[in-house]
């Protein structure tokens, strides 16, 4: 099964994603995670994304589609679910287009629906393992012992650009550039909505219930 993932940011996407991966043995391409990592090890890649990352803009659309077009091509046979990717009208074309040159289809585009006003929230609280990438929030999904991932027990971090300014910044860009990939996914196949206000719990049953009646069908 080959699934997008779309969404403001704070909507959810990698937190659904992990629970997705793990129901469905699909393989998460987050490209955030992704560039995060390419930026760790100090790679050109890493530090051409450096600037639009910290500002809260988006990476040119040449270097994303050529560092996803890579990860898609070694993706294994079961799947995959994309987070983060595609984030323009532009992107999505040229993931088309490589889709097509391997012969294969997304299959079911999932958008996590959230109001403005619980993204600042979710941000500010959130909370990743650097480790394993787990991730929690202050209040609403709280680790077992406080700042510690339950997981491996690494300190958990606080992003970069999850300050006020530049939350804001990113969900400008998300209504700009990110929303309109909802309309092109609408003309070539139904997109399925979420209703992401709800608690973590409540919104994985509502992709769990969309996508067994897809592996049903
Ligand atoms: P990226 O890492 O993709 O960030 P994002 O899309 O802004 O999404 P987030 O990771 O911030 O949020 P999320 O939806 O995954 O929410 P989460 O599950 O963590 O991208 C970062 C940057 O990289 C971009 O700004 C851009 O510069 C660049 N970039 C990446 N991809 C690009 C592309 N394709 N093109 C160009 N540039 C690109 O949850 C958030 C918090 O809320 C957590 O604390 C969580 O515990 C909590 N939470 C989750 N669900 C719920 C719930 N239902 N109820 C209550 N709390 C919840």
């Amino acid at each position: 099964m080959r699934i997008v993932l779309l969404g403001a940011p704070g909507a959810g996407k990698g937190t659904q994603c992990k629970r997705i991966v793990g129901e469905y043995d699909l393989l998460h391409l987050s490209s955030g995670d992704i560039l995060r990592q390419e930026r760790a090890e100090g790679t050109e890649l890493g530090k051409k994304a450096q600037s639009f990352m910290d500002s809260g803009g988006l990476v040119p659309d040449e270097l994303i589609v050529a560092m996803m077009a890579g990860a898609v091509s070694k993706a294994p046979e079961s799947g995959y679910v994309l987070d983060g990717f595609p984030r323009t009208v532009n992107q999505a074309e040229e993931l088309g287009k490589s889709l097509a040159d391997l012969g294969q289809r997304i299959d079911v585009v999932l958008n996590l629906q959230i109001d403005d006003k619980a993204v600042a929230d979710r941000m500010t609280g959130r909370r990743s393992c650097p480790k394993c990438g787990a991730v929690y929030h202050i209040e609403n999904l709280k680790s077992k012992v406080e700042g510690k991932c339950d997981d491996d027990g690494a300190e958990l971090i606080q992003r970069p650009d999850d300050s006020l300014e530049v939350v804001s910044n990113r969900l400008a860009t998300y209504h700009e550039q990110t929303e309109p990939v909802v309309g092109h996914y609408n003309e070539k196949s139904a997109v399925c909505d979420i209703d992401a206000n709800e608690s973590a719990d409540s919104v994985t049953a509502l992709i769990f219930d969309k996508l067994n009646a897809l592996v049903k069908a």
